[in-house]
């Protein structure tokens, strides 16, 4: 049922229901015991990256070959015939005939969309310029899920750059299926946009607010998923010099924090988070990273096996 509803791929958070989502966090689960098959065994996934990627490229690379199936692809656009001028449709069109599956990050808002047209085989989105990252969305809920047990009744902070951050505007939209009170946290220039405000507002119903000061509301969180500002996509670098450094969360911070709490964050992170906090037992970045590789298994198995 999941294969044939997402056949042509994984392209945006939106088109998930509260089913498919629970649906693959079981799966992701299961995937937790699976160190190596060869469920995919014969399958090839090709990997076109044409802006920079360290945990995506490489959770879905080792996901791949950790269940028996391979991997081609390119890193930067910079060693692909994009180089020489060719089109993306034109590179979906060779690519595909070459693989049963591909995953794309491109700078491009509708990108991933587009290479649906152009192939025969299912499409995951793997950043689409600061539009969406669904499948980094799955993988921050399949972490919430195991770490504090549910994803109903839990207030969620959402902090940083809420504008140009793609991960954020995929987690907000996928926690909209789910019984959550959500904190919009960021400076007044980088807020959620109005085009994911009123998704939520008009088509899910859900609750949220718009704040700047996140020591305000500190102690109520069950969840902080902070982001990094996202200095590629500023227009104006005077603009991205004013907010660069508008939050640095602090050691003392943590004492204002409930015991269960968890501060997540999608990485790379640059001076929001200082080490020193690494040590924390609430410190999860490390933890969603590896949540990362056994969601990418369970995506993969269920779209290709
Ligand atoms: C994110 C991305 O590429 O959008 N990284 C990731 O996939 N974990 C976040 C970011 O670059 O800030």
């Amino acid at each position: 049922m999941f294969r044939e509803k997402f056949k042509e791929g994984i392209i945006s958070a939106r088109d998930f229901t509260r089913e498919d989502i629970e649906y693959l966090l079981k799966r992701g689960h299961e995937m937790m015991e699976v160190q190596s098959s060869d469920i995919l065994s014969g399958k090839i996934l090709a990997t076109l990256f044409f802006e920079p990627s360290t945990r995506t490229r490489l959770s879905f690379e080792s996901a791949m070959h950790r269940l028996g199936g391979k991997v081609i692809g390119f890193q930067s656009e910079d060693v692909s015939s994009v180089k020489k001028g060719e089109s993306l449709a034109d590179t979906i069109r060779t690519v595909q005939s070459y693989s049963d599956i591909i995953v794309i990050r491109h700078p491009m808002e509708g990108a991933a969309k587009m290479a649906t047209r152009f192939a025969d085989i299912p499409i995951i989105n793997a950043g689409s310029g600061s539009k969406e990252h669904p499948t980094q969305a799955l993988l921050d809920l399949l972490t919430i899920k195991e770490e504090l047990g549910r994803l109903d009744g839990l207030n969620i902070g959402i902090m940083g750059d809420l504008k140009y951050g793609r991960t954020v505007h995929s987690l907000a939209m996928l926690l909209s299926n789910f019984e959550v009170n959500l904190y919009f946290i960021s400076p007044k220039e980088l807020q959620m946009r109005n085009r994911y405000k009123q998704y939520l507002i008009q088509q899910r119903e859900v609750k949220f607010k718009e704040i700047t000061n996140y020591r305000k509301i500190l102690n109520v969180l069950d969840v902080l998923y902070m982001t990094r500002i996202q200095k590629e996509r500023f227009v104006d670098m005077e603009e991205y010099e004013r907010v660069k450094d508008f939050y640095v969360f602090k050691k003392k911070d943590l004492k204002q924090t409930q015991p269960h709490f968890k501060l997540m964050h999608p990485l790379p992170r640059i001076t929001e988070i200082p080490p020193e906090i690494d040590k924390s037992e609430k410190a999860i970045y490390f933890k969603q990273t590896n949540y990362g590789l056994h969601m990418r298994k369970a995506i993969l198995a269920e779209l290709l096996s």
